[in-house]
């Protein structure tokens, strides 16, 4: 008999997901959901809320909605306040809304850099307070960051994005260690996704297939191949999210098809 615990079963773990109207993130909170967890979608996406939503819905999940800007202290505050009254726990998190933004360190780079480091770390460092104070409480917990691969090395063109992913990353082990060191058992990690195919990644190819030569030579500058399908990063998060990774905590995990080895 193992003593593991089963595989990805969540039944009735409260998790928030914030980025859950589109590509990752709802990717993983439908993830989640399939998997007994009770998913509270987060995003200023109206609209993408929506949608995901229907999808958790239709796969037979529990769902719950609500409009959040992750850049706002106060709305993370009347958030707690809504998950304190109507839950009284967190016990998953996983921080996946963010924004790229093409920028330059020798160029006007302070506007850009504002507002990726507003949605990429503010973002993150005030979920996972909010998450850490109900998490400390009940002693247990498990927190998912989604930071990416140009977190590991510089990024020409897009420097404020490559630098709030590597703020991400370092927030991550700094949180987890804490916790650790305070004896609880809440775990804090992060996913490094390779280029995926989301929004974001058509982003990417509006501003860079002219320059480099089509989109065929975009995808090899930020790929090993191919995109991943929103999907394959959502199973990394899930199962860092599950009790089956209980030994794996302070972790940055690249998913990316060797692009980074
Ligand atoms: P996406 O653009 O499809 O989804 C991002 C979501 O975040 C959207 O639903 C958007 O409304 C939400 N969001 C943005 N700003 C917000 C704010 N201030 N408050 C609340 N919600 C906000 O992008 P994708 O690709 O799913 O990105 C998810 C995460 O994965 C991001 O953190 C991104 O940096 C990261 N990532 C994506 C990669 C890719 O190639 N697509 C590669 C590596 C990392």
């Amino acid at each position: 008999m193992t003593q593991l615990a089963p595989w990805f079963g969540l039944s009735g773990r409260l998790a928030l997901v914030t980025g859950a109207g589109n590509g990752i993130g709802r990717a993983t909170a439908l993830g989640l959901a399939e998997r007994g967890a009770i998913a509270v979608l987060l995003d200023r996406d109206q609209a993408g809320l929506e949608a995901a939503a229907a999808a958790i819905r239709a796969a037979g999940g529990e769902v719950h909605t609500r409009l959040l800007d992750v850049t706002n202290e106060a709305e993370w505050h009347a958030l707690g306040d809504w998950v304190a009254g109507k839950w009284g726990r967190i016990d998953i998190l996983v921080n996946c809304a963010g924004i790229a933004r093409f920028d330059r360190v020798d160029e006007a780079i302070m506007e850009t850099y504002r507002d990726v480091f507003a949605v990429n770390v503010d973002g993150v460092v005030l979920g996972m307070a909010t998450a850490l104070r109900f998490m400390r409480a009940a002693g247990a917990g498990a927190i998912v960051n989604v930071a990416s691969t140009a977190a590991l090395k510089g990024n020409p063109g897009m420097a404020s994005y490559g630098a709030s992913k590597a703020a991400v990353a370092h927030f991550t082990r700094s949180a987890a260690l804490e916790c650790n060191r305070a004896g609880f058992d809440v775990r804090v990690n992060a996913v490094m996704p390779g280029f995926t195919q989301t929004a974001m990644a058509e982003q990417v190819h509006a501003r860079f297939d002219d320059k480099l030569g089509g989109r065929e030579a975009t995808m090899k500058v930020f790929s090993s191949g191919r995109t991943a399908r929103p999907e394959e990063i959502a199973d990394l998060i899930v199962y860092l999210a599950s009790d089956r990774a209980s030994f794996i905590s302070g972790s940055v995990i690249a998913c990316d098809r060797a692009q980074s080895a």
